[in-house]
């Protein structure tokens, strides 16, 4: 395994983005537009817009990875944590994408688990939420699998495709995430 994973599970790994996934990711963004319409802005693919993406990560608000197969490091899905409030918070938005390549089979059920154990572990992170919009059923099955609970409902939660979407809001906190014997780091 390449040293700058964080951690691994049977079939991806995770790093954290860098510069040199520009290419890579604007690639399969774009071939991916149908499966992310509505759900996730979309994005110009141009470098300054990817850089300008990365600058944010360097903020200490906001946390990058991509989900890689262990095998080859190719990348199939993206991981953020965003809005991280530390002091008696210590919590994080999850933000997530899988490509049209590569989704349905799995990956990113064990990509975004690694990374909520590294948020936990080792970013002193307590709870992540993830707000859905209710049509979005494929991003409610990922958060029921990854063991999230539903704590409510949000009228007019965030700017969407225009509009001012409700969402629900899904949350996982450390105590709710069991040892996993099959992830190693
Ligand atoms: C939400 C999203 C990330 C889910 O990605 P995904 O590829 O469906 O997720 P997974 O990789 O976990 O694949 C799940 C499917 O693989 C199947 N699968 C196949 N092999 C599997 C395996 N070995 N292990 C687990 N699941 C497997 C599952 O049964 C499941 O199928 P189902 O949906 O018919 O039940 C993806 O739909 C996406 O990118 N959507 C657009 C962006 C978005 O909505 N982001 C979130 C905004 S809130």
């Amino acid at each position: 395994m390449s040293t700058s994973f964080l951690a691994h599970g049977p079939r991806v790994a995770i790093r954290r983005i860098c510069d040199q996934d520009y290419e890579e990711i604007t690639a399969l963004t774009r071939a991916s537009a149908k499966l992310h319409h509505p759900w996730v802005p979309s994005r110009a693919g141009t470098r300054a817009e990817f850089e300008s993406y990365l600058a944010r990560f360097e903020q200490p608000t906001h946390d990058g990875f991509v989900v890689c197969l262990r095998q080859t490091g190719e990348i199939v899905g993206g991981v953020n944590i965003n809005n991280i409030v530390r002091g008696s918070l210590q919590s994080g938005a999850l933000g997530y994408v899988a490509y049209a390549s590569t989704t349905g089979r799995g990956y990113m059920a064990e990509g975004p688990d690694l990374v909520i154990r590294f948020a936990f572990a080792d970013l002193g992170l307590h709870r992540l939420e993830a707000n859905i919009q209710p049509a979005n059923k494929p991003s409610v099955k990922l958060v029921e699998r990854l063991g999230f609970r539903r704590e409510g409902y949000s009228p007019a939660f965030q700017l969407a495709d225009g509009f001012w979407q409700d969402h629900e809001r899904w949350a996982i906190t450390s105590d709710m995430v069991p040892p996993d014997s099959t992830s190693s780091r």
